[in-house]
């Protein structure tokens, strides 16, 4: 449970809020590549950390992430024309670069000197493997970006989501493993799972043991239950800063895939969940435009899923009825909206009671909130930030000897850092 002032603190991450402020000091997933496919192509509407904003890629290819607004009489640069090397305002012609330079203003007569006057304000950009990453931060020289692996692989997937709810909301999500267990696998006993299979030892045990551990990128868990021949059925999974997951799922064994989630916050009421991960050798990335409806032009149209709030995620309760799935629900994204959606945009956290099996959202929140102070009150960095290599994670599941130090002992498969692109990039 929290007081008020903590769940704000934990919630906010509007311009001169202390977690926002934390938030802008990492780079972070802005948008995805794709979303600008081509010189001059038409600009995006982008909204992060509460910030309205205009993305275009010019003619070079470099990519402008600018204020929405016009510096001049405050018209949206998303009706720009896109062309030789700049976003040119069609209120009055004023045209700036991607570094936010006003480069012609015809407005105003030729010996007027005011277009070096003005500036529109622009963030840095940074392309790698499909991703758009964005700096809105204080630093003059921004740090590395962080080498989550998934995102250093040329063979990769991405996956984004609109998710109408609080950041802070999705990520509890991940921390919360034992959910995994009812929302999407309670339709499982030990009689319709193979005996010794990772669904089995959930089906056989619906409660775990924690332990949770305070890692340089964030926190990490293992969630244990025994096995039925004596050994420790684990599950592993990393919460890195600002917003990255690192979740056991379904079927993944420990060390076997890189990736992670991360949860970007659009403003305090929405969130863009992005999954990203390498593909592995052979594999195609899943086609997913089935699930989507079509991307509008509006702030919040990128990214919606057909099943919604709008159509209670299309749950059929015969189907819930008969156990075909816990939920009814189709999909696991989607069960997880359903839920954490369904607390509302910001939900009450002074009114929630915690279990035991909440341990790693208790300590999590209190790691983010320890970080946005300590930032605010004397500059000390928070986690991560400035430590790229601290992002080497992978999670999973894992059946241990009984007794192990689940921490050292999974160290190698857990560290495993394997990236096929390039390993150190500075911002810039
Ligand atoms: S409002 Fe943009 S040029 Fe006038
Ligand atoms: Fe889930």
């Amino acid at each position: 449970m929290l007081t008020p002032e903590e769940n704000e603190l934990l919630c906010r991450v509007g311009p001169d809020t202390p977690m926002g402020n934390m938030m802008r000091e990492y780079w972070f997933p802005g948008l995805q590549s794709i979303e600008l496919p081509e010189p001059d192509c038409a600009p995006v509407r982008i909204k992060l950390l509460g910030e309205e904003l205009v993305a275009f890629r010019d003619s070079n290819n470099n990519v402008g992430l600018i204020d929405n607004y016009c510096p001049h009489r405050r018209a949206s640069l998303f009706f720009g024309r896109n062309e030789e090397e700049g976003l040119r305002c069609v209120y009055h012609g004023w045209k700036f670069d991607v570094n936010g330079n006003c480069v012609d203003m015809p407005s105003e007569p030729a010996e007027s000197n005011f277009k070096d006057k003005v500036r529109i304000k622009s963030y840095r950009t940074h392309e790698r493997n499909g991703i758009i990453w964005a700096y809105m931060g204080s630093r003059e020289i921004p740090p590395a970006l962080p080498e989550l692996e998934g995102n250093m692989h040329d063979n990769y997937s991405i996956t984004v989501l609109h998710r109408n709810c609080n950041w802070m909301q999705g990520l509890e999500g991940e921390m919360d493993t034992v959910h995994v267990t009812f929302l999407h696998l309670g339709h499982f006993t030990i009689y319709n799972t193979e005996p010794g299979s990772m669904n089995y030892h959930q089906a056989k045990n619906r409660y775990g043991k924690f332990s949770v551990k305070e890692t340089e990128h964030g926190t990490s868990y293992g969630m244990w239950r025994p096995t039925d021949d004596g050994q420790e059925y684990w599950r592993v999974g990393h919460i890195l800063f600002p917003f990255y997951a690192m979740v056991p799922g379904i079927d993944n064994q420990l060390g076997s895939n890189a990736g992670f989630l991360c949860y970007v916050p659009m403003d305090d009421h929405h969130t863009l969940e992005w999954g990203v991960r390498a593909l592995k050798p052979g594999e195609e990335p899943r086609d997913q435009s089935r699930d989507y409806i079509p991307n509008g032009t509006g702030w919040y149209d990128r990214y919606n899923l057909d099943q919604n709030w709008g159509n209670d995620f299309e749950i059929d309760r015969e189907a819930q009825r008969n156990n075909v799935s816990f939920t009814g629900i189709k999909g696991i994204r989607q069960q997880d909206m359903a839920m954490t959606e369904s607390m509302g945009s910001i939900y009450d956290r002074t009114k929630e009671h915690l279990g035991t099996t909440d341990q790693m959202i208790i300590r999590t929140r209190r790691r983010f909130m320890d970080a946005a102070r300590a930032l605010m009150e004397d500059g000390t960095p928070p986690p991560g930030l400035e430590t790229p290599w601290a992002y080497h994670q992978r999670s999973g599941q894992a059946v241990l000897p009984a007794g192990v130090d689940w921490w050292e002992y999974t160290k190698d498969v857990r560290e495993r850092f394997e990236p096929s692109g390039l390993v150190m990039e500075m911002g810039g």
